[in-house]
C-alpha cells in the first residue's frame, strides 16, 4: 500500500524503515555512495543491516565539538559548518552518530533515513559530512496561487530529507496577499480572495484583476492566520529550516493598493504603474513598518527578504509626493527613490535584531549598507554585489527557476528550458569570485513562481526532481559533482519519492494522467 505523506511526516525516524520504496533500487544494498546530497567522505564495510532493522538498533549519539574535530583530523570547517557536520557510522549491532551541536545529529538521522528508504538492504558504512554552503534555499510563491499549509509542511518534510535548511516563503504579490495583519484586516478580508482560480485567467494585460470579500460564494484564495504560521514555523524549526518571510517593496503590491489605496502615489492622472507603493509619502512608511513589525514579531528568522524586483518608476517622476521627498533627499535619480526606501526599512529592521534580503535591483540606485543580494537575472548582480563586500544568494533564472519547463513538451510552464541536468550543473564559485570573497557567497536556492501551477499536484512535478539537485549544489563538494552518478540517484531517490506521495516529474506527465484533485 502507498504510504501516505501524514506517515510519512507523524513516523519521522523511528519508523524509517516502513518507507521501502516500491520499485527496488537495482543495487543489492543501498550505500552511502546513493545518497542526496552526496556526502563529503564515506566507506563502506564488511557486512549490512536490513532496513527494517535499523530502526531497531540501539543508537548511540554523542554531541561533542571535540569528538567531531577528532573525526575530522584536522579539516578546518567554518562555525556554521561545524554545527551542521556528523560523523555517522552504521554497524549490525547499532547507530553510532557523533556532531557537534542537534543540527549535525538531525543531518546523520536524514542520511539515515533517506538510506533505509532507499532499498531492504543498507550497507555498514562510515560517513563524515558537512555542508558547503550555508544557504541551501527553495522559495515558493503562494500568491499567484495558494498552495496552503499541508502542502508547505509536506515539502519542508521533503527538503529535510535533503538537507536543505532555508525556506522562502514568498507570502504577497500582486494577485493576492496571504498573511494575517491584525493593523490591516482588508490586506486578507479582500485581496486574499479572487473571483477567478486560474492566475492567467484572472489577470488582465498582466495589471491585476478583481478580488471579492472573504466568504464570497465560489471565491478563489486564502490566507495563512497566525496560528497556521506558528504551525509551520515549529515544524521547520524541529527540522533545521529557517523560514524567511518575504514582504514585497515598493513593486508587485497590486494587491496591497486594492486593499488600501492611498499606498499609491497620488496622480491626477492616474499614472501608467499598477503595481507601486509611492515612496514619497510617509504614510508609505507607517504601512509597511506597522506590517514589519507583525512579520517580525511571527518569524524569528535572522533575515526578511523585502522584494525590491521589478518596481515601474514613471509614476514617481510626476507624484508630487515622490518629487518632494526627491528634494529633501537630494535624489536626483528615480532609482534612488527606491534606494531611499530601501535603505529606511533596512535601518527599521536593524533597530529589530534584522537584516534584509532583496533580489538584485536593490543594486541600482546604491545598496543599504547590509543588503545580501539575491541574485536572479543570471548571476551579473551576485557579482557586483559581492565586489561592494555584500552577501549573495545565487538564484539565477538560467538554473534555479523551477517555474521553467524541464523538457521540450512539458505540461504548463514558463517556456524557457532548466532540465534537471542545468540545474544541476551550476557552479557558484565558478565566475571569477576570489578565495578572500567566497564567505559572501551564502549560497543557492531554487525558486517555484506558480503562475502556471494551480494545483498541488503540478508545482511538486515542477519541484522534483529539480530540488533534489539544487540540495547537491548547495551541500556537496565542487569536487563530487559526477552528472551520470547523480542522474542515477536521482532516478532512485524519485522512485521512493513516488512512493511517499510526492509527484515526481516524468515526461508525459499531465492531468490526463489523473492527478488532477
Ligand atoms: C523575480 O523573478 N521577479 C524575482
Ligand atoms: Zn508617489
Amino acid at each position: 500500500m502507498k504510504k501516505t505523506l501524514r506517515h510519512f511526516i507523524i513516523a519521522g525516524v523511528c519508523l524509517i524503515s516502513t518507507y521501502g520504496c516500491g520499485q527496488k533500487n537495482i543495487q543489492t544494498q543501498c550505500e552511502p555512495a546513493d545518497l542526496i546530497p552526496a556526502p563529503v567522505e564515506l566507506a563502506v564495510n564488511p557486512g549490512s543491516v536490513s532496513s527494517d532493522r535499523l530502526a531497531e538498533l540501539p543508537e548511540k549519539v554523542k554531541i561533542s565539538e571535540k569528538a567531531l574535530l577528532r573525526r575530522l583530523e584536522g579539516q578546518e570547517l567554518t562555525d556554521w559548518q561545524l554545527k551542521s557536520a556528523y560523523w555517522l557510522e552504521i554497524g549490525q549491532k547499532g547507530i553510532k552518530i557523533e556532531a557537534a551541536d542537534q543540527e549535525g545529529v538531525f543531518n546523520a538521522r536524514q542520511s539515515l533515513k533517506m538510506m533505509a528508504s532507499l532499498n531492504d538492504t543498507v550497507a555498514c558504512c562510515t560517513i563524515l559530512d558537512w555542508p558547503r554552503f550555508r544557504h541551501r534555499g527553495m522559495m515558493l510563491d503562494e500568491s499567484r496561487h495558494f498552495q496552503g499549509k499541508d502542502f508547505v509542511l509536506k515539502q519542508l518534510e521533503m527538503m529535510a530529507l535533503l538537507k536543505m535548511n532555508r525556506f522562502h516563503f514568498h507570502l504577497v504579490d500582486n494577485p493576492g496577499w496571504r498573511l494575517q495583519i491584525d493593523a490591516y484586516p482588508r490586506l486578507t478580508q479582500l485581496t486574499a480572495w479572487r473571483p477567478v482560480a486560474y492566475f492567467w485567467d484572472w489577470e488582465i494585460d498582466a495589471t491585476g484583476g478583481d478580488f471579492v470579500e472573504e466568504g464570497t460564494p465560489g471565491a478563489y484564495g486564502g490566507y495563512y492566520t497566525k496560528e497556521d504560521i506558528a504551525e509551520i514555523l515549529e515544524f521547520a524549526a524541529e527540522r533545521h529550516i529557517e523560514v524567511i518571510p518575504e514582504i514585497e517593496l515598493p513593486g508587485h503590491n497590486y494587491e496591497t493598493r486594492i486593499a488600501y489605496p492611498e499606498l499609491a502615489c497620488s496622480l491626477k492622472n492616474g499614472g501608467s504603474d499598477k503595481w507601486e507603493l509611492c515612496p514619497g509619502k510617509e504614510s508609505t512608511y507607517e504601512f509597511l513598518e506597522k506590517v514589519l513589525l507583525e512579520v517580525f514579531e511571527l518569524f524569528p528568522s535572522e533575515y526578511i527578504h523585502i522584494g525590491g524586483d521589478e518596481a515601474g518608476k514613471d509614476n514617481w517622476k510626476i507624484c508630487p509626493d515622490c518629487q518632494a521627498r526627491m528634494k529633501s533627499e537630494g535624489l536626483t535619480e528615480v532609482e534612488e527613490l527606491q534606494s531611499y526606501m530601501v535603505k529606511r526599512i533596512e535601518r527599521f529592521a536593524h533597530e529589530h535584531g534584522k537584516r534584509i534580503i532583496g533580489w538584485d535591483e536593490i543594486l541600482e540606485g546604491g545598496l543599504a549598507p547590509d543588503a545580501t543580494v539575491m541574485s536572479w537575472r543570471g548571476t551579473e548582480g551576485g557579482l557586483k554585489a559581492i565586489a561592494q563586500g555584500h552577501d549573495v544568494i545565487f538564484t539565477p533564472t538560467q538554473y534555479f527557476y523551477l517555474d521553467y519547463k524541464q523538457d521540450e513538451a512539458q505540461y504548463k510552464a514558463v517556456g524557457k528550458y532548466v532540465p534537471l541536468e542545468k540545474v544541476y550543473s551550476f557552479e557558484p564559485m565558478s565566475e571569477g569570485i576570489s578565495e578572500a570573497d567566497s564567505h559572501h557567497v551564502l549560497g543557492i536556492q531554487g525558486n517555484l513562481w506558480t503562475e502556471h501551477v494551480l494545483h498541488d499536484w503540478h508545482a511538486e512535478m515542477q519541484l522534483y526532481p529539480r530540488v533534489f539537485a539544487v540540495s547537491e549544489v548547495g551541500w556537496s563538494p565542487a569536487e563530487k559533482k559526477n552528472w551520470p552518478d547523480f542522474e542515477r540517484r536521482a532516478s532512485v531517490l524519485s522512485e521512493a519519492a513516488r512512493n511517499w506521495g510526492y509527484v515526481v516529474y516524468r515526461p508525459g506527465l499531465t492531468d490526463e494522467n489523473g492527478l488532477v484533485e
